[in-house]
Formats: C-alpha cells, sequence, structure tokens
C-alpha cells in the first residue's frame, strides 16, 4: 500500500484529479468507479478543468456506480446519482450509455445487483475504484461486519452511516438500506485509491491503516490490495504513527 499525505485539502484534491487524468491520458478507454461524498468533490472541480486544459478526454471512459442510497431516486440531490452527474458527468460530457448506477428504485434489488455484476464482468475489470472512507470505516456501503466475498449487494445501513448521510439531503430522509459493489470487485480491480480528509476522519484513518486488518473497520481491508494507494490530508492523517515520525 501506497500512503501520500498532502498538506491542505486543496493539495489532496489535486493530487487526486491528477492521477485521475493521468490515467485516463494513457488509458482513454479506461472503467472507473469514483465515490461521491464531500471528500472528493473539490478534486472533481479540479480534474474538470484540468482535463480541460491538458485536452484529455473522458468521453470514451466507462463508469460504474460504487453505491447508492436504496429508495432515493436519481433527481434528489442528495443521491449519488445526482452527485456523480453533477460534479462529473455533465462537466465531463459523458453520454449515458457509458454510465452504469445502481437503480436504486429497482423492484427487484438482487436482479439489479446481479445486472450491475453482469456489467462489470463484460466490462473485464475496473481500472480504478476511487473510495472515501465513511466515519465508521465503511468504503462505497460496505458496513462493519460485511463478508469480504460479496459483489453486489444490498445491505442494512450502520446507525452512523443512517445519521451522517442527513448531511447530504435537504430534509430528514430514511436512509434504512444501500446497494453497493462489494469487496470481490474491489480486489478485483487494478488499483484502488482510498481518500480521507479533515481530523474528523483521523480516528477511523488511523484505525484502517495501522488497526488490525479485519472488516470491523471495512476500509482496513483496502490494505490487502496489491496496487492501493491512500491519499491523505494533514488532518486526516495525524493520528498516524507515520504523520508523528514526519513532523518529528
Ligand atoms: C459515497 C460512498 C461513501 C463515502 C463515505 C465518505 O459514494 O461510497 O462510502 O465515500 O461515506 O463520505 P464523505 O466523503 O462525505 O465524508
Amino acid at each position: 500500500m501506497r500512503l501520500k499525505i498532502c498538506s491542505d485539502h486543496e493539495s489532496f484534491s489535486g493530487e487526486i484529479a491528477s492521477r485521475i487524468v493521468d490515467l485516463i491520458a494513457s488509458k482513454p478507454e479506461a472503467t472507473l468507479c469514483l465515490a461521491a461524498g464531500d471528500t472528493p468533490r473539490r478534486a472533481y472541480a479540479i480534474l474538470v478543468q484540468m482535463a480541460r486544459e491538458r485536452g484529455v478526454d473522458f468521453t470514451k471512459c466507462t463508469f460504474f456506480g460504487l453505491d447508492e442510497w436504496m429508495g432515493i431516486p436519481p433527481s434528489n440531490e442528495g443521491s449519488c446519482a445526482f452527485f456523480l452527474h453533477t460534479n462529473l458527468f455533465s462537466r465531463l460530457a459523458i453520454e449515458p450509455s457509458r454510465i452504469h448506477l445502481f437503480d436504486a428504485l429497482a423492484s427487484d434489488a438482487r436482479a439489479e445487483c446481479n445486472r450491475m455484476d453482469d456489467l462489470i464482468r463484460r466490462a473485464g475489470s475496473i481500472d480504478l475504484i476511487l473510495v472515501g472512507v465513511g466515519m465508521n470505516g465503511h468504503i462505497g456501503f460496505n458496513e462493519p461486519g460485511v463478508s469480504p466475498d460479496l459483489y453486489s449487494h444490498v445491505i442494512t445501513l450502520d446507525e452512523t452511516t443512517q445519521t451522517v448521510g442527513q448531511k447530504y439531503f435537504r430534509e430528514v430522509t430514511t436512509l434504512g438500506k444501500g446497494i453497493t459493489l462489494g469487496f470481490r470487485h474491489l480486489m478485483g480491480s487494478r488499483q484502488v485509491m482510498m481518500v480521507a480528509s479533515g481530523l474528523r476522519k483521523a480516528e477511523i484513518i488511523r484505525k484502517a491503516i495501522e488497526g488490525p486488518i479485519n472488516t470491523n473497520v471495512p476500509a482496513s481491508l483496502v490494505r490487502e490490495h496489491p496496487e492501493a494507494s491512500v491519499v491523505l490530508d494533514q488532518e486526516a492523517a495525524t493520528l498516524l504513527s507515520v504523520s508523528r515520525r514526519l513532523s518529528e
């Protein structure tokens, strides 16, 4: 696992953006799975600007959704779909046929999971999965205690996720279940980039990077991926022993 600690949120966002733009510059038809959420929001804005300035074309990429709140339509601005369309897909002029997101309104959730698994299988594998880290250590909606042997699945959201998730919504919203790619997808991808920013993530990042590797802290499992990289800002890295050594 490679670890990069950036001085602040802006350089952290620039680092994430330039890694993705570099990947697409060398492989324009790459398959990508990019998290929604506050952590990569600024990175995506920089990515869009950088892609324009460097003339890097994302229109041949294929995008897979990482996760979604079950029952929340894509028109709701708290949904992952709304976030990704607004911050990335519309700005990069990605055609709908190249975007495969979970249908959170699907009446048959198992069939929806199978549909996503088939699409990914047909694509070969995912070149890059970018994941944020939840306050409880989830990645995607792989909540604490999740089996590492799953592909796409529906999961009951942890209380922390239900509470913290309210920040994305205008009104108090019932967030009972999530639909998500599983660890089998994560481990099968060519690269995983895990990102976290801010002091409030420092404790869970310490557990994920320096604690035992187990599903109580799903983010710790990322360390088992041969091509895992972790990008943090200084605040998120505060409690890491490596960070203490750097500041001594
Ligand atoms: C979102 C996702 C979640 C978030 C995580 C961190 O697609 O997969 O796992 O990455 O909850 O959220 P933020 O970035 O808002 O702190």
